[in-house]
């Protein structure tokens, strides 16, 4: 199957795309054809994104918004459709994660990670449904292993990726009569992330959790964005509700436990 030319003409809305896991995805979308808006915390950050998929060739524009603030969200996408036209691609990926024992957790970095990660998501889809182009639209979660597998130091990111998980599968059920499908990819560890850069700040932990990973390395943001990529395809047409992993086989193992997420001292 073809990827590059899969998406032509169609309009993405990418949140949290200023860098990392979602920006390649970003520039998957781009290089199948479609026409890009990112959103995500920093002007300067998420401009530089998107001045990156332009002088790549590609249509791509970005705006700050905080994907906590429905209202920023609204005014993006009320800009990405007089833009380029109706949404025809949605990628909820914003996120915020930390290693913390629940015991040295606050409150509010407990509020805090669920708000982006959980909220922002529902933000993102709700904020969008008027917005899309119906039928035909399809949306995407950026979900984790986290959302499935208790893990010690990350009840915060567990908590808030398992209700990630239910808000792609309720809105699946919700939106699928009006031929909106909405899908989950739970990546695995994806190199040169902050993501990978917090949970596995050593050589030697990177090499342990690698070492429980079935195939036996990290991924690659392109292994993301070719699934994501492909779940907005024809296609795909079929799919919906479904949380896809590309993990390399590591959710099998639980092997992450055995290597970031150490028991607190006591
Ligand atoms: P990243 O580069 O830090 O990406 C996070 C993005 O979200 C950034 O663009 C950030 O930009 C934006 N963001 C953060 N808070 C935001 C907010 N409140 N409103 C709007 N945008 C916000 O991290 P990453 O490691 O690539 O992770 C990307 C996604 O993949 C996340 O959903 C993460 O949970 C998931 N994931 C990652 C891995 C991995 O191996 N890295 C594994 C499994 C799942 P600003 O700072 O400009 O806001
Ligand atoms: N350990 C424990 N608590 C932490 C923490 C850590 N490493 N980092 C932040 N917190 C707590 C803060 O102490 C604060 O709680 P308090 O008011 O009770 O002290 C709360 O979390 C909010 O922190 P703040 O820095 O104000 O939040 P923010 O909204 O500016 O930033 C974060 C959000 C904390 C998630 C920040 O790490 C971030 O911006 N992350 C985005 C990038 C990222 O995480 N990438 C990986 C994606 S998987």
């Amino acid at each position: 199957m073809a990827l590059e030319s899969s998406l032509s003409g169609k309009v993405a809305f990418v949140a949290g795309g200023s860098s990392g896991i979602n920006l390649g995805v970003a520039l998957g979308f781009a290089e199948a054809g479609a026409k890009v808006a990112l959103i995500s915390r920093s002007a300067d950050k998420i401009e530089a994104a998107a001045q990156g998929l332009r002088d790549a060739g590609h249509e791509a524009f970005g705006l700050a918004a905080d994907v906590r603030d429905f209202a920023a969200i609204d005014v993006a996408l009320g800009e990405t459709v007089k833009r380029y036209g109706p949404v025809d691609i949605v990628l909820s990926g914003a996120a915020g994660n930390f290693v913390a024992p629940a015991s040295q957790l606050s409150a509010n970095g407990f509020k805090t990670v669920v708000d982006i990660d959980l909220l922002g998501t529902f933000n993102v889809f709700r904020a969008s449904y008027p917005h899309l182009r119906k039928p035909g639209a399809s949306l995407i979660a950026i979900t984790a292993g986290q959302a499935e597998q208790p893990m010690l130091n990350q009840v915060h990111a567990c908590a808030a990726k398992a209700g990630v998980n239910m808000v792609t599968q309720c809105l699946a059920m919700e939106w699928g009569p009006e031929g909106i499908r909405v899908n989950g990819i739970s990546p695995g560890p994806i190199a040169d992330t902050e993501g990978m850069r917090r949970l596995t700040p050593t050589g030697e932990m990177e090499a342990a959790y690698k070492a429980t990973i079935p195939l036996g390395t990290y991924g690659e943001k392109r292994d993301i964005a070719d699934l994501a990529v492909f779940l907005c395809t024809d296609h795909a047409r079929y799919i919906t509700g479904a949380i896809v992993r590309c993990d390399g086989g590591s959710q099998l193992t639980g092997g992450s436990q055995a290597s970031f997420n150490k028991p607190a001292e006591r």
